[in-house]
């Protein structure tokens, strides 16, 4: 596991693992369904490859702390998508300018 992943639950797989598997096993489309979703490394690596989910998880301890992971995640990600954005704009700026 990347060091930087806080471990907040204890059978916890890397998202890592899981962007490996729906790399290979989804399909563009395919909309995920954990029903024990624990850390949710699963669900941030469903987003990391533009996947829709649902997600269950029965313990609410776990509940809380994966919830507040994924939505730790998720702002982080639309922060990055926001910066892309922009720098996109920019490059794209650049392009036209050397045409
Ligand atoms: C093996 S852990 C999942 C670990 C997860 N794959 C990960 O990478 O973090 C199983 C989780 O399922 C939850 N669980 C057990 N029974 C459940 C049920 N009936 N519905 C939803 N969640 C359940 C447990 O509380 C536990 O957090």
């Amino acid at each position: 596991m990347k060091n930087k992943e806080i471990r907040i639950h204890p059978t916890q797989k890397p998202v890592a693992l899981y962007e490996w598997i729906l790399s290979r096993y989804a399909k563009d489309g395919d909309i995920i369904l954990d029903t024990h979703v624990g850390s949710a490394s699963s669900l941030i690596a469903c987003r990391n490859t533009n996947h829709k989910f649902v997600g269950f998880e029965l313990d609410e301890y776990y509940y809380k702390l994966s919830k507040e992971r994924l939505d730790r995640e998720l702002a982080q990600m639309n922060l990055f998508d926001f910066m892309g954005g922009w720098w996109n704009e920019q490059n794209n700026s650049e392009h036209y300018e050397d045409k």
